[in-house]
């Protein structure tokens, strides 16, 4: 079958008539899909993760992919109302599109929040609904709020009418042994009444009493099918899935049944693969860096954040240490970056010496062939 020429136009603007579609599944020999030009923008995104997505490794992951949607560290209603904005909200001009991952179950203090975060240049406000940690289940919010979902819309209204941009949901599929489906189309249904019209689903209940917020990430079993069933029962929102997603393949298959796909651990983990997800996914242009041009942009950044706030190199190369993964010589690379003794140095020197550590690697890679 021959492609129509304003769809090859289309696939040509956006550099994917040569690659294989793998998103839309297998083409039949000669027929070639173009990317859709609608695609949601939520279709690929980095997880919040506390401690780890703060604003460098936001600034990182943007160095690899300029579409794929990021979301900060979870940020409390107390820590914001009570400490300080610029702390928890500053953000570099290159990270969006970015979301504000809040905590809280108080309606009138998360839509202050909510407006503190737009003001900042947030172009989402995300509530948490997903946390299982005691400590959070203390201040009566993250996944035991799945339990109140008249609260839950009580809180999504009153951020939705005190800000323009799009108020968005994170949770599970059910709490401790509710493993019924209706219990999490329940919820669902509840909170997009309120005004909610994205989800992000992290396919596992949250076991509130007995196991560890990582445990709490691994234990209890992925259920991928609830999220599908979801999407089909509410085809006019926005169903973005989260757990378990450790490849583009098993990506592209889940993008054939949700809008989107949220990835965590893997991202921070391995972030290389994300260079390639702009031209895959999002329909933008191939990341031309190399490691080394990245690694290059990081520590021009580690100078500039050392002079405008005094941050520490380590604060910021903690987040890329799994830049080389799978190269030769990158466990030395590794050790280089996170050696605290090396902490009086300059980035730029500590730099000289990780690269110089992988050269040699690489070199008894090739002398070894
Ligand atoms: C270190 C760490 C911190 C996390 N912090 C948050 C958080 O602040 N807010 C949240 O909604 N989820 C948090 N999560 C959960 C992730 O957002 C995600 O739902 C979970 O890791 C499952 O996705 P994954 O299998 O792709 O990692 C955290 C996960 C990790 C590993």
């Amino acid at each position: 079958m021959r492609v129509a020429n304003d769809e090859r136009a289309a696939c040509e603007t956006i550099g994917v008539l040569n690659e294989k579609p793998a998103f839309y599944g297998e083409p039949a020999a000669g027929i070639i899909r173009p990317m859709p030009t609608d695609l949601s923008p939520w279709r690929l995104s980095v997880a919040p993760m506390l401690d780890w997505t703060d604003k460098h490794c936001r600034f990182f992951h943007r160095q690899l992919t300029q579409k794929t949607r990021l979301y900060t560290e979870m940020v409390t209603t107390g820590g914001l109302l009570h400490g300080s904005e610029r702390r928890h909200l500053r953000l570099d001009d290159c990270e969006h599109p970015v979301a504000l991952q809040l905590g809280g179950s108080e309606p009138q203090e998360l839509a202050r929040c909510a407006q503190i975060g737009a003001r900042w240049g947030y172009d989402e406000i995300n509530l948490n609904c997903g946390c299982p940690s005691e400590r959070v289940q203390r201040g009566a919010f993250g996944a035991c709020l799945m339990a109140e979902p008249t609260l839950v819309a009580d809180c999504v209204k009153a951020m939705v009418d005190a800000v323009d941009v799009p108020v968005t949901v994170k949770h599970r599929i059910g709490i401790d042994r509710e493993e019924s489906y209706a219990f999490v189309r329940d919820f669902v249904g509840a909170v997009a009444q309120a005004g909610c019209r994205v989800f992000i689903v992290h396919a596992r209940n949250a076991w509130l009493k007995g196991l560890s917020p990582k445990e709490n990430r691994e234990i209890p079993p992925l259920r991928y099918e609830l999220v599908y069933q979801l999407k089909r029962d509410f085809p006019q929102l926005s169903i973005v899935l989260n757990g378990g997603v450790t490849s583009d393949e098993q990506i592209a298959a889940h993008l054939q049944q949700v809008d989107g796909v949220m990835l965590g651990r893997e991202a921070y983990h391995h972030p290389w693969p994300m260079t390639g997800w702009d031209a895959r996914f999002l329909g933008g242009a191939p990341n031309p860096r190399t490691r080394a041009e990245v690694e290059a942009a990081m520590v021009a950044y580690m100078q500039r954040e050392a002079i405008e706030d005094g941050t520490p190199w380590s604060a910021i190369a903690r987040h890329m240490l799994g830049l080389h993964h799978g190269e030769r010589g990158a466990r030395l690379w590794r050790q280089i970056w996170s050696d605290h003794r090396r902490k009086p140095l300059p980035a730029a020197e500590v730099a000289a010496q990780a690269a110089a550590v992988l050269a040699e690697g690489q070199a008894q890679a090739l002398a070894s062939i």
